[in-house]
């Protein structure tokens, strides 16, 4: 597909959603033609904003993979930057199809929708894990019950005996929050309590570095919103913490964590290249928490942008750090592209 595309004239083109505006603001910033694939309704996001010079409209995202939505986005050169929702709204088999050029290695995208994949990976470049138990009938302390699906933790638990999981699950069960199918899948954490952090790392492979680029952690519903209601009114309540992502709130972590956070993305990369090769290229983040004794557990990795790095358009100050002014994930992508192309190293970059 790259032998047929015109190298000086590239778009760069997402979906629009997730963290579109940072990629495509990005891509502006670096000179490129933007692309913005968007939801009806949603057009008017990405006009007002003034971030994509072109907007295909379509129902659902899975059109994306339509042949006639391929061959405009291949007239227009573009090479597509892959987000949270590309992994969540196209299935897996139509996403490794796709004819239009990906900046990222896509079969570490498909190691990142699966929860045991993950895990091995992680494991593999020997980061500190929360225990993982393989029946419920293991439990013995207090652990978050998982499920497939991207649902914003809908349906996730928290318990800390077998007896009281299949309490739990029945009554899921009977509300329809579950069905059988999700029982067999179900991925049983131990629960770490701490703070979450979740670093965002941009992996160049034409510079040879993986930088730490922005940090953030997440604002919940309605996890974050449970201590507001008194003790007394929650056990009456009969509430369950539920993980809906509505934000990202930017992040400073301390100084002496950096070293370990640093080592734990390298760690991740080199295990990445055993994994699939060239390993990751370019955005991948770590959802972590950190305990009170300052130690770090990963419960999961994303091989993409995440929309953590929002926070951080304009310049995060890790950015900032290792760049100077104006430097963000998305625009750190285009700039890999951009130089990519001037050193025709284009097809090392994407799959
Ligand atoms: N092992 C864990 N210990 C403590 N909190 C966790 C753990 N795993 C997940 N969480 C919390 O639950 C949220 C959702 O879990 P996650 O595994 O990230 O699922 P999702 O697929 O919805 O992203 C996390 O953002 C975090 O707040
Ligand atoms: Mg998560």
């Amino acid at each position: 597909m790259l032998e047929g595309y015109d190298v000086s004239k590239l778009s760069i083109g997402t979906l629009g959603s997730h963290s579109a505006l940072n990629i495509l603001k990005g891509a502006k910033d670096e000179s490129f033609r933007t692309v913005v694939v968007c939801k009806h309704g949603d057009e008017l996001v990405y006009e007002r904003f003034r971030v994509a010079d072109v907007m295909i409209s379509v129902e659902s995202f899975e059109e994306l993979a339509n042949d006639e939505i391929q061959e405009r986005l291949l007239e227009l050169n573009t090479i597509l930057v892959p987000h949270g929702s590309f992994n969540a709204y196209i299935p897996t088999e139509k996403l490794l199809k796709l004819r239009v050029p990906m900046f990222g290695n896509k079969q570490l995208l498909v190691w990142e929708t699966n929860r045991e994949l993950q895990e091995r990976w992680l494991r593999r470049a020997g980061l500190r894990l929360p225990k993982v138990f393989k029946s419920p009938d293991e439990i013995d302390c207090l652990v978050i019950v998982k499920f497939p699906g991207a649902r914003g933790g809908r349906g996730y638990f928290l318990t800390s005996s077998p007896e009281d999981f299949w309490k739990k699950a029945e009554s899921f069960l009977k509300t329809g929050v579950l069905r059988e199918e999700d029982l067999r899948d179900v991925h049983i954490q131990e629960y770490v309590v701490g703070v979450n952090v979740y670093p965002s790392y941009f992996r160049s492979l034409l510079h040879e570095e993986t930088e730490l680029l922005a940090i953030d952690r997440r604002y919940e519903a309605n996890v974050d919103a449970l201590w507001k209601i008194p003790a007394s009114e929650q056990l009456q309540l009969d509430l369950s913490p539920t993980y809906t992502v509505v934000g990202n709130i930017p992040l400073m972590l301390r100084e002496s964590l950096l070293a370990e956070i640093l080592r734990m993305g390298d760690a991740v990369v080199e295990a990445s290249e055993k994994i699939a090769m060239p390993g990751i290229i370019g955005a991948f983040c770590l959802e972590t928490v950190i305990t009170e004794n300052l130690e770090i557990y990963t419960f999961e990795i994303s091989a993409r942008i995440v929309a953590g790095t929002n926070v951080g358009i304009g310049t995060s100050p890790y950015a900032y750090l290792r760049h100077g002014e104006n430097m963000f994930m998305g625009r750190r992508i285009a700039l890999e592209i951009k130089e990519a192309a001037e050193q025709g190293r284009l097809e090392e970059v994407l799959t």
